[in-house]
């Protein structure tokens, strides 16, 4: 069935390589007769009447949240704030005069998020979760549900869920784009595609990302994640799944950061893993490896076809550039992975963490 592992050794590695067939089943699962995406008349109703989205989420369902506001705001052009849904409820912006919300959950269990959603329907605002459950508390609760398709996911540490979301998100925001007369210059669902079949190559070159983990993460204390724009987010996702399951220190900051105060802590043989997968950042990216690399950094370079340099540790398949969050978060989940069973550590059920908090 869906929930045994199978001849995996751990329901995350699994997990990692159902990426692919997750999105295809996303792209026929939002697509209509026509083959054309479609999105339920009253999800876009409630888009459309909106003057400012506001997304809420927590762990890896937030970082989704970051990606999906640029898609939102390029492709349906609505402004979007994303919160993290424990703070939200201490420091609530001024809400706009038509809000919507949207809840982002992987399990639509988690209680901080739960937290808000009671109180903005207090407020009278309605509400859009993108879940992954079916009948959860957070989709019960919602005005509307977007579901994510993905079958369940067992491994504390998420992975599918979150490409998942962005597939979603990209989606959402192309079809409410399209209903307000803002057309995409390409076919989403044929880039769609092709990422599910980039995601396929990168999950055949596991050695590649198991030795990436050996080489820079089997005895480090910590390490850096550096990105700009979209790598950002994608950075912060990748520290956060290498702090979960291999306790490694893990931190995911942007490229122009570095300079005001982290470049303090790089020391010979710090690892720093920067992504470059969009061309308008690549060279100031690449001025942020040399900068840490002039102080004893030991880079790791992801960098995008098209735009990689000799050197580059690992170069992944050219995607669509605003889709490139859905590929390049596969590297850095693989080699979490591996760091992760390199350090002996249980990948499944790391220490201190549960797949759903409950409480707040
Ligand atoms: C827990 C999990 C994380 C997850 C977060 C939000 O902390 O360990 O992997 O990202 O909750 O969960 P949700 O189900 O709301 O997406």
């Amino acid at each position: 069935s869906d929930i045994e592992k199978g001849t995996y050794p751990h329901y995350m590695l699994k997990e990692i390589d159902e990426q692919p067939p997750v999105m295809r089943k996303i792209i026929q699962r939002y697509q209509d007769d026509q083959g054309e995406l479609t999105i339920d008349q009253p999800i876009l109703d409630a888009m459309n009447a909106s003057d400012r989205i506001y997304i809420i989420a927590a762990g890896t369902s937030y970082h989704a949240g970051l990606v999906g506001k640029q898609f939102i705001e390029k492709m349906a052009k609505i402004p979007v704030e994303v919160h993290i849904s424990s703070e939200f409820v201490y420091n609530m912006p001024m809400l706009s005069e038509k809000p919507l919300f949207i809840f982002i959950s992987q399990s639509g269990e988690t209680a901080d998020s739960r937290a808000v959603l009671v109180e903005v329907k207090e407020m009278g605002h309605k509400a859009i979760t993108i879940t992954n459950v079916p009948g959860s508390t957070l989709s019960r609760e919602a005005n509307y549900t977007l579901l994510l398709h993905a079958g369940p996911e067992i491994a504390v540490a998420s992975t599918k869920a979150y490409t998942a979301q962005l597939a979603v998100l990209s989606i959402l925001a192309a079809v409410t784009g399209k209903s307000r007369g803002h057309e995409l210059n390409f076919n989403l669902v044929q880039e769609l595609g092709i990422v599910a079949n980039a995601m396929e190559v990168l999950c055949d070159e596991k050695e590649e990302f198991e030795r990436i983990a050996r080489e820079f993460l089997s005895t480090t204390r910590n390490a850096f994640f550096i990105g700009r724009s979209l790598d950002f987010y994608v950075g912060l996702e990748g520290a956060l799944k290498l702090k979960e399951i291999s306790y490694i220190q893990a931190e995911g900051f942007a490229g122009g950061e570095l300079k005001h105060g982290t470049i303090a802590l790089i020391e010979e043989g710090t690892p720093v893993i920067a992504l470059s997968t969009q061309e308008y950042v690549n060279l100031s990216i690449r001025g942020n490896v040399k900068e840490v690399v002039a102080r004893g950094a030991n880079p790791c370079i992801i960098s995008m076809e098209g735009l990689n340099s000799e050197g580059d540790s690992f170069v992944i398949p050219e995607v669509n550039p605003i889709l490139t969050p859905l590929i390049a978060v596969i590297p850095l989940q693989l080699i979490s992975y591996y760091a992760a069973l390199h350090r002996d550590c249980d990948v499944d059920k790391p220490r201190n963490l549960a797949k759903s908090v409950t409480v707040e």
